[in-house]
């Protein structure tokens, strides 16, 4: 078998030489032929070199990934260590968040969280039905005072918070909050998770990704090392500590299911309408389903007649002459 290929093989060749090598012989491959292969070669040539000369000069994130642009993706001190995927039970299509963990989430966010970073595009009215019922909400925010006015007499004054108000912020001001954190602005949580590339994967990742700087590493004061920070260097310090937050319903206060919890509630917050935008989904999938079906059956029951008549032409006979 090998011999008789290896045969065949050395009589293209040579044949092939010969097509080539005299004019006068017929070439093996046909003329027509060789012009076709070249045109489609050079087109490709161009269009490859095209297609890098773009994707190299489009920005980064519009690449079409032809062109080579660093070993950015495996480099810590600017993006940070690519955070683990975890299954997000919420993120399958036919789940719902868990609301037990978005109440405790709510938990640990008061109890720690909101001590420097605020959520201000959240009403305490919005907690109402998703994790607390409305009488809970109402006394929690009524623990808090709120500025009002002004009243008869022109002036402003204090009362307590009400549904509509938005959750109260630790700081007055961007200014205030810089000032109590070594410079660095703790950012509004209210929209965090749909702002972090990695997302609900990135926050928790951040929460637990504490660590000794590696060595060689040295940090100003006031920066913690955190692998999964770009830089590496984070002004927030590690808020989550086993059991510091007392869960009221009795699940394990780990320090991972406290920042399970709270990474729930900020996803929450960033997709409140979640839970609806499924379900809604879910139903105009089965009602387009069920149309679909139905009209496929109208159509045929409409058509029925017409494409099982038979049209014949019979010859009149022939009549007697
Ligand atoms: C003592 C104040 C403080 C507490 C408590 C705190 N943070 Fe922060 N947080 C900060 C500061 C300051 C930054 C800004 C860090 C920086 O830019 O270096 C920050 C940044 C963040 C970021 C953004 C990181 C990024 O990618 O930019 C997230 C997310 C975050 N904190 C979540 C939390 C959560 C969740 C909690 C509660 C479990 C919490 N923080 C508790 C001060 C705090």
């Amino acid at each position: 078998m090998t011999g008789a290929f290896s045969r065949i093989s050395r009589l293209s060749y040579s044949a092939v030489r010969r097509g080539f090598a005299s004019s006068s012989a017929r070439p093996v491959v046909p003329e027509h032929n060789r012009i076709t292969v070249g045109f489609v070669a050079k087109t490709f040539a161009v269009c490859s070199v095209t297609a890098v000369g773009i994707s190299a000069a489009l920005p980064d994130d519009l690449s079409l990934g032809l062109a080579p642009s660093g070993a950015d993706a495996f480099n810590l001190i600017e993006n940070g260590m690519h955070p683990p995927h975890l299954g997000w039970e919420h993120r399958e299509w036919n789940k719902t968040f868990d609301h037990e963990s978005i109440r405790r989430g709510y938990q640990v966010y008061r109890e720690i969280c909101a001590a420097c970073h605020s959520m201000s595009l959240l009403s305490w009215r919005n907690l109402v039905g998703v994790s607390h019922s409305e009488d809970e909400v109402k006394a929690m925010a009524a623990e808090y005072e709120y500025q009002d006015g002004p009243n008869d007499q022109g002036e402003y004054f204090q009362r307590p918070g009400k549904l509509s108000d938005r959750l109260p912020s630790a700081y007055p001001n961007e200014e205030a909050a810089r000032a109590a954190n070594g410079g660095a602005y703790p950012p509004d949580l209210s929209c965090i998770v749909k702002a972090r590339h990695g997302e609900e994967d990135y926050i928790f990742s951040l929460l637990l990704g504490y660590s000794d700087p590696p060595p060689g590493i040295s940090l100003r004061d006031g920066l913690h090392f955190n692998r999964y920070f770009p830089g590496g260097a984070i002004s927030m310090a590690r808020a989550l500590y086993d059991e510091v937050v007392d869960y009221e319903d009795g699940t394990p206060n780990n320090a991972s299911q406290l920042a399970k919890d709270v990474t729930t509630f900020l996803s929450w917050a960033s997709y409140p309408e979640h839970d609806d935008r499924k379900l809604t989904g879910m139903r105009a999938i089965t009602l387009s389903v069920l149309l679909t079906v139905l009209s496929v059956w109208y159509k045929r029951f409409k058509w029925a007649p017409i494409k099982s008549r038979q049209i014949v032409f019979k010859l009149p006979k022939a009549r007697e002459v």
